[in-house]
């Protein structure tokens, strides 16, 4: 693993609020929060590994595999984690980066790797911080992927420009998981009623989560509050989208989805109760001829 450790980055004062001193205060929440519940990660996110979210997921996959068909693909998975991205990368034959600041997220991480068939892509574990990562190195990739990472973090514009111009004419930026600003408060009756039909379809995987906490001591972080930050009001589009134009990428892909725990409740809400809260799966290439796709 190579290993910048982000844990060195100095903490300055609780009362200075300067956007560096939160991302730092973040990270080290985030690194001690990832480091210590490693076992409780996946159960706790069943947003990102249901059916419904790995169908969405193919769909993206494919539409990378089509853009970047006749390359040897250099990838970054920023914020990998346990590697749900990084190893679908790797399955198909493409180079990964997985840079994560969380050493045990990692590890999981590569041992999973180890476990592929030989033919897969190989992967390289960067335990560092995403905003380093981008804004130091020199090296051009392929594609680089933020899945469920870029709202947590307050820089994150700027990571995306670095990000941006880290990739090779042809590259595409994929983003993923990332929430658009709430038009309706999560604490509205309707709002609650849905999560409540959520927390019902996802009955198994509450038991199954309770069966593993019983297992596994949870561990509490100090700034515990900061490892759930949100860019205040979510993502927004537009400016997300000025800042790639500026750096010259184009949209291959817009799509917006619901982000529920259950399947069930995630394609009922994205398809028929379409209720006001979106999140949204990107695509961007530099250059390139395809011709944009629209949610
Ligand atoms: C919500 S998880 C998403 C993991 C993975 N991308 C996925 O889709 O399953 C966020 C991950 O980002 C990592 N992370 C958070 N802040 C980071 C930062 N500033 N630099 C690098 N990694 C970060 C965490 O350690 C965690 O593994």
């Amino acid at each position: 693993m190579t290993d910048e450790h982000p844990e060195d980055a100095p903490i300055q004062s609780d009362d200075d609020t300067s956007r560096a001193n939160l991302g730092r205060r973040i990270l080290r929440a985030n690194i001690e929060h990832h480091d210590r519940n490693v076992a409780l990660y996946e159960c706790s996110h069943p947003n990102l590994s249901h059916l419904y979210e790995r169908y969405l997921l193919r769909r993206d996959l494919s539409e990378l595999e089509d853009l970047l068909a006749g390359q040897q693909v250099r990838a970054v998975d920023v914020g990998a984690g346990t590697g749900r991205l990084a190893l679908a990368f790797a399955r198909r034959g493409w180079n990964v980066t997985a840079v994560d600041c969380s050493r045990e997220m990692l590890r999981v991480l590569a041992d999973r790797h180890q476990r592929l068939p030989a033919e897969m892509g190989d992967l390289t574990p960067a335990v560092c911080d995403a905003e380093q990562f981008l804004a130091r190195g020199d090296e051009q990739f392929d594609l680089i992927a933020f899945s469920s990472v870029l709202h947590h973090l307050p820089g994150g514009l700027e990571i995306l420009g670095d990000a941006a111009r880290r990739l090779n004419e042809g590259g595409c930026l994929y983003v993923t998981q990332e929430p658009l600003p709430p038009t309706v408060p999560l604490k509205a009756p309707a709002m609650r009623v849905l999560k409540l039909l959520d927390d019902l379809f996802r009955l198994p995987q509450l038991v199954h989560r309770a069966i593993v906490r019983l297992s596994v001591p949870k561990h509490a972080v100090a700034d515990g509050a900061l490892i759930d930050y949100h860019v205040p009001g979510g993502l927004d589009i537009e400016a997300f989208e000025q800042r790639l134009a500026a750096e010259g990428i184009e949209r291959r892909l817009l799509r917006r989805y619901k982000d529920r725990k259950s399947a069930v409740m995630a394609w009922l809400d994205t398809n028929l109760l379409r209720t006001p809260n979106w999140y949204f799966r990107y695509i961007g290439q530099r250059g390139g001829t395809d011709d944009p796709v629209q949610a």
